[in-house]
C-alpha cells in the first residue's frame, strides 16, 4: 500500500532517498501526477513500466529543472526549442529533440527524447533536491485515466511506495507534445498548451493527421486509439437525451457541459472543462457507472485536446 505524505523538507527527503535508490515516487505537477524515476537508470525506469504495466514501445517524458539540464539531454538544441522553452517553461509543454549520443533510450524511442520543465513548485523541489532528471508518465495504470489527485494515484497505483500529495492539479489534462526535430514543429498530442498560444509564438505547427515533408506523419507513439479511458464504456453523442438507452449497460450516467442537464455537468469554457474532466470521470467509475453518455464538445481547434481525450476515452 502507498504511502501518501506532505511535500514538506521531511517528505522530500524521503523521495529523494527513494529515487536514488533507483526506485519511483509519485508527484503533482501543474497538469496531472507523474510517476517519476531516474529516467537513465535502467532498473528505475523499467520499474515504472511494469508498476503500469506500461508497453515498452512507448517511451516517456524526462522532467528536468531548468532548460540547462535539457539542453544536456541533447547535442542538437535548436533555436527553436529556445524560443519556445523561453516562453513556455515552466509550463505544459513537452518538446521532443534528438537525444545525445551518450544517453541511453527510455523504452523503445527511437534517436529522439522528450523534455519539459514542470511549473509546480513539488515537482521543481523534487527535481532539485534529487539532481536527477526524472522520467515521469502520467502516475496510473495504462490505458487508464490520468490522476489529478494523489487519491486518484493510490487507487490506481496501490504499489507505488511513496505519492507526494500536492493537492489537485491545475490544468487536469496532460502536457501538448510538439516534434522539433523538423524545419516545422509538428504536433504529437494535443494538450494543456493551445495550438492558437503556441502558433503566436512558433508560426505553423504541423498537425498529427498532416502530410509532412519528410513523408508520413509520426505520431507520438502514445497515442493508441484506447487510452485515458474509464472502466465503464463511454459513448459520444450530440445530444445526451436522443440516445436509445435499451441494449445499454446500467446503471447510465450522462457527462455533459453547461447548458444542459447530466450526472456530471462540467464548464463550458475548454481550460475549465479539461480541468475538471478526468475527476469527474474517476467520479462516475468509483460510483459504479456501467456506461457514460458523453455530450460532444463543439468542433473547435480550443477543445482539440478535451475531444482528443474523449475519442480515445470512448474508442
Ligand atoms: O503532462 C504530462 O505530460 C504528464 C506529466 C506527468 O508530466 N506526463 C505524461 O506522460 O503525460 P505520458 O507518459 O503519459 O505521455 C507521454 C507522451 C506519450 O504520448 C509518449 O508517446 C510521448 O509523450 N513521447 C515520449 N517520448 C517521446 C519521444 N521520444 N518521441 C515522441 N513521443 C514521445
Ligand atoms: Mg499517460
Amino acid at each position: 500500500m502507498s504511502t501518501v505524505i506532505q511535500p514538506d523538507a521531511d517528505g522530500l527527503r524521503r523521495a529523494v532517498e527513494i529515487l536514488r535508490a533507483d526506485s519511483v515516487v509519485a508527484f503533482p505537477t501543474e497538469t496531472v501526477y507523474g510517476l517519476g524515476a531516474h529516467a537513465f537508470s535502467e532498473k528505475a525506469v523499467a520499474e515504472i513500466y511494469r508498476l503500469k504495466n506500461r508497453p515498452t514501445w512507448n517511451p516517456l517524458i524526462v522532467h528536468v529543472a531548468d532548460v540547462a539540464a535539457a539542453r544536456e539531454l541533447t547535442d542538437e538544441w535548436p533555436d527553436r526549442a529556445d524560443e519556445l522553452a523561453a516562453r513556455f517553461w515552466p509550463g505544459p509543454l513537452t518538446l521532443v529533440v534528438r537525444r545525445a549520443a551518450h544517453l541511453p533510450g527510455i523504452g523503445a524511442s527511437d534517436d529522439t527524447v522528450a523534455v519539459r520543465v514542470p511549473a509546480h513548485p513539488v515537482a521543481l523541489d523534487l527535481l532539485r533536491a534529487s539532481g536527477l532528471p526524472l522520467a515521469a508518465p502520467s502516475a496510473n495504470r495504462s490505458e487508464g485515466i490520468s490522476p489529478t489527485t494523489a487519491g486518484h494515484v493510490v487507487r490506481s497505483l496501490p504499489d507505488v511506495p511513496l505519492v507526494l500529495d500536492g493537492g489537485t492539479c491545475s490544468w487536469g489534462i496532460e502536457s501538448t507534445v510538439l516534434d522539433v526535430t523538423g524545419d516545422v514543429p509538428r504536433l504529437l498530442r494535443p494538450g494543456a498548451l493551445g495550438l492558437r498560444i503556441l502558433r503566436d509564438a512558433s508560426g505553423t505547427i504541423a498537425l498529427p493527421e498532416s502530410e509532412t515533408a519528410d513523408g508520413v506523419a509520426r505520431p507520438s507513439p502514445g497515442m493508441s486509439r484506447r487510452h485515458y479511458a474509464p472502466r465503464a464504456r463511454a459513448i459520444l453523442c450530440k445530444d445526451v437525451r436522443d440516445v436509445d438507452r435499451s441494449g445499454l449497460a446500467e446503471p447510465i450516467a450522462t457527462l455533459v457541459y453547461e447548458g444542459s442537464d447530466g450526472t456530471e455537468v462540467l464548464s463550458a469554457d475548454p481550460r475549465e472543462y479539461a480541468a475538471d474532466l478526468y475527476a469527474a470521470l474517476h467520479r462516475l467509475d468509483d460510483a459504479g457507472v456501467a456506461t457514460i453518455l458523453v455530450q460532444e464538445p463543439p468542433q473547435t481547434e480550443d477543445w482539440l485536446a478535451v475531444r482528443d481525450r474523449l475519442s480515445r476515452a470512448a474508442a
